[in-house]
C-alpha cells in the first residue's frame, strides 16, 4: 500500500470511507498525569478530558463513523478516592444533563455498556438520566456511541453465559445451538458492527478488561499522547496508521 504523507494521508482517510475503521473504541488515559504534570488535581484531568471526548465524539461523527466505544469508568474505577469518583460521576451527570440534546439533534445513539443499576446507592440522579439518554436517543439512526460505564469485560462474558446456560436449563435451548451469533446478543454491543480499531492514550499497554469479546480482531493503537491532549489531528494520525494496515483476520 501507498506510503502517504500527512496532509495526503489525512485527505485520503477523509475522502476514502473504505479506508475508515467502523467502529472505533477509546480507553482515554492519562487525565491524572496531564493534571499532575500541571499542578492540579487529577479532577482537573477529568475535566479536561471531557472537553477532548466531546471533540472526538463531533469529529467521529463528522467522519461517518458508525461506532464509537469509549471507556469512561470500569468496575474496578469505584476503588479510586471517594472525591474522584464523585468528580467523576458530577461529569457525567453534568454531559448527559447538557449535551443529550444536541447529540440527540445530531441523530447519535447513546448506548451504555455496563451495568447502570448496579452502579452504588446515592447515584440516583445519575441512573436516570443515562436511562433517559438510552430512551430519548434509541431510535437515531446515526453514530453509534457506546459508553462503557461501571463495565468490565469478563463480567459482561460471564453475564453472557450465565443467561444462555440459565435457558438451556430452561429447556428454551439446546446448548449445541449457541453459536456465535446467539452469544453476541448477549453483550451490551448487540447490534454495533464489530470493533474494528482500538486506541489507548497515554503509552499503557494494557486492556484493562475492555471489550475482551469484542476486540478479537481489532487492530490496536498506542500513543503516549494524553488523552486531554488528544484532538483532531492526534485522531487523524490514528486513522492514518489504521488505513495504512493490512488486515488478515487469521489469514495470510
Ligand atoms: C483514565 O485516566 C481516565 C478515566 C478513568 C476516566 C475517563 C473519563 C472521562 C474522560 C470523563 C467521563 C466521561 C463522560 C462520558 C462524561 P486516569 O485517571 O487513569 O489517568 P492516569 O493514568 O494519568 O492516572
Amino acid at each position: 500500500m501507498a506510503i502517504f504523507g500527512k496532509d495526503e494521508a489525512k485527505a485520503a482517510v477523509q475522502l476514502d470511507h473504505t479506508l475508515l475503521p467502523r467502529h472505533v473504541a477509546i480507553i482515554m488515559d492519562g487525565n491524572g498525569r496531564w493534571a499532575q504534570r500541571r499542578g492540579m488535581p487529577r479532577t482537573f484531568g477529568h475535566k479536561a478530558g471531557v472537553e477532548a471526548l466531546r471533540e472526538i465524539i463531533q469529529y467521529s461523527d463528522e467522519l461517518g463513523i458508525e461506532a464509537l466505544t469509549i471507556y469512561a469508568f470500569s468496575a474496578e474505577n469505584w476503588k479510586r478516592s471517594a472525591e474522584e469518583v464523585g468528580a467523576l460521576m458530577g461529569l457525567l451527570l453534568e454531559y448527559f444533563t447538557k449535551e443529550l440534546e444536541e447529540l440527540h439533534k445530531k441523530n447519535v445513539r447513546i448506548r451504555i455498556l455496563g451495568d447502570i443499576d448496579g452502579m452504588p446507592q446515592g447515584l440516583e440522579r445519575q441512573k436516570s438520566a443515562l436511562h433517559a439518554a438510552i430512551e430519548r436517543t434509541k431510535d437515531n439512526t446515526g453514530l453509534q456511541l457506546g459508553i462503557a460505564l461501571n463495565y468490565g469485560g469478563q463480567q459482561e462474558i460471564l453475564h453472557a453465559a450465565q443467561r444462555l446456560a440459565k435457558r438451556a436449563a430452561d429447556g428454551e435451548i439446546a446448548p449445541e445451538a449457541i453459536d456465535k451469533a446467539m452469544f453476541e446478543k448477549e453483550l451490551y454491543t448487540n447490534g454495533m458492527p464489530d470493533v474494528d480499531f482500538l486506541i489507548r492514550t497515554s503509552g499503557e499497554m494494557r486492556l484493562s478488561n475492555f471489550l475482551l469479546y469484542q476486540l478479537a480482531y481489532a487492530e490496536f493503537y498506542n500513543t503516549d499522547t494524553l488523552w486531554p491532549d488528544f484532538d483532531r489531528k492526534a485522531y487523524d494520525q490514528a486513522l492514518l496508521s489504521y488505513a495504512k494496515r493490512n488486515r488478515r483476520f487469521g489469514g495470510v
